[in-house]
């Protein structure tokens, strides 16, 4: 009896701490095995037109939001249920203490500085970034000013990391992988090329990466071809004031991210947007696409 009860108090604790130190080593091995595929060589021109397209860039995509209104770097810990705690870093500092290769790596294709994937990054939004926006976005960065207190670890916690271990969630890098290229080129009606540039590196983050929709998380993003039903005046009101259709002014997360990001667009910008997102009907939906299967 008494060996049964010393085995018992021994054998548990050291077989819990095996399983977790699996769990542990596993999913960092996952997020470690990356390679970052393309290394930046774009030169970085720091005049005051490419910093305020930069700006103009981190304005527009998000960077603000997650990052702090002052790019002092933002905690997540409860709001965001995929992850233990995650930490958007203060990117003024950042893009002083890393060259132009590491801070792309992370953009565009979700590999951290430590070499590591990232996790809640929304590095496949930025995947289709042109270069000159990329280099642009670093001279802005690089531009702003630091301010800010240290922030704490990130902590991805042990419900995300058993979800590596079992294969049911991917990392970053996977996510940008799978983003799609454009589909309009050189060929096609430039106010339809720029349309698309900004509705894939910009409402891609939530409504999937072919604009059709998508649920994640507690949202339901509806296909962006309800815009064939709204009027240019409805658009400008949703894109300037998070207002829908309807009187409906606060929807649980758009109005929030046009409030932040979308109302910076140009009226320019916006009319190219809508032009894109009417044409979207007229496109078939690709049910089986591999982002949808995952959800
Ligand atoms: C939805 C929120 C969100 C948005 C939008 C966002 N980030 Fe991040 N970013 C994060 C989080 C969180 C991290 C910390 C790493 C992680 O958890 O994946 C991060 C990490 C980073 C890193 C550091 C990666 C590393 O560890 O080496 C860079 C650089 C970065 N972001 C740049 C940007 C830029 C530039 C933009 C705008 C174009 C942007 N981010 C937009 C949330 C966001
Ligand atoms: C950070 C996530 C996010 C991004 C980025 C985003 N949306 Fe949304 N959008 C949502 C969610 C979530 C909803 C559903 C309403 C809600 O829960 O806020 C929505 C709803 C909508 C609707 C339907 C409004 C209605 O009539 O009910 C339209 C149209 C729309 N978004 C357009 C866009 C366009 C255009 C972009 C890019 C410029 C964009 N969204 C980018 C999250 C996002």
């Amino acid at each position: 009896m008494k060996r049964v009860v010393v085995v018992l108090a021994l054998g548990l604790p050291l077989l819990a701490g095996g399983y977790f130190g699996y769990v542990y080593f596993a999913s960092e091995r996952y997020l470690a095995d990356v390679a970052v595929e393309t290394v930046f060589a774009y030169d970085i021109n720091a005049d005051a037109a490419t910093v305020d397209r930069g700006h103009h860039i981190a304005r527009t995509r998000g960077c603000f939001g997650c990052h702090g209104q002052q790019l002092e770097g933002k905690v997540f810990a409860e709001e965001w249920s995929w992850v233990g705690t995650a930490v958007a870093p203060n990117l003024a500092r950042y893009a002083r203490d890393h060259d132009a290769a590491t801070i792309e790596a992370a953009v565009r294709q979700g590999v951290g500085h430590d070499g590591k994937a990232l996790w809640s990054m929304p590095s496949y939004n930025f995947v289709l970034l042109r270069d000159e926006d990329m280099a642009a976005l670093v001279a802005f960065l690089r531009s702003a000013p630091i301010v800010g207190k240290p922030l704490p670890k990130p902590d991805l916690g042990w419900e995300t990391r058993s979800l590596i271990v079992r294969g049911e969630a991917q990392h970053m890098a996977e996510w940008a992988d799978r983003m799609p290229p454009l589909t309009l080129g050189e060929d096609d009606d430039p106010q339809l090329v720029r349309g698309e540039y900004l509705a894939k590196t910009t409402c891609n983050e939530c409504h999937g990466f072919d604009l059709r929709g998508d649920v994640a998380d507690d949202f339901a993003m509806p296909d962006l071809a309800v815009l064939a039903g709204y009027t240019d005046a409805d658009f400008l009101t949703l894109m300037k004031k998070g207002e829908a259709t309807g009187g409906r002014t606060e929807l649980p997360l758009m109005t929030m991210v046009a409030r932040d990001r979308f109302a910076y667009f140009t009226d320019d910008e916006l009319a190219d947007l809508l032009r894109y997102l009417r044409t979207l009907p007229g496109t078939p939906i690709d049910a089986d696409a591999v982002w949808r299967e995952l959800n």
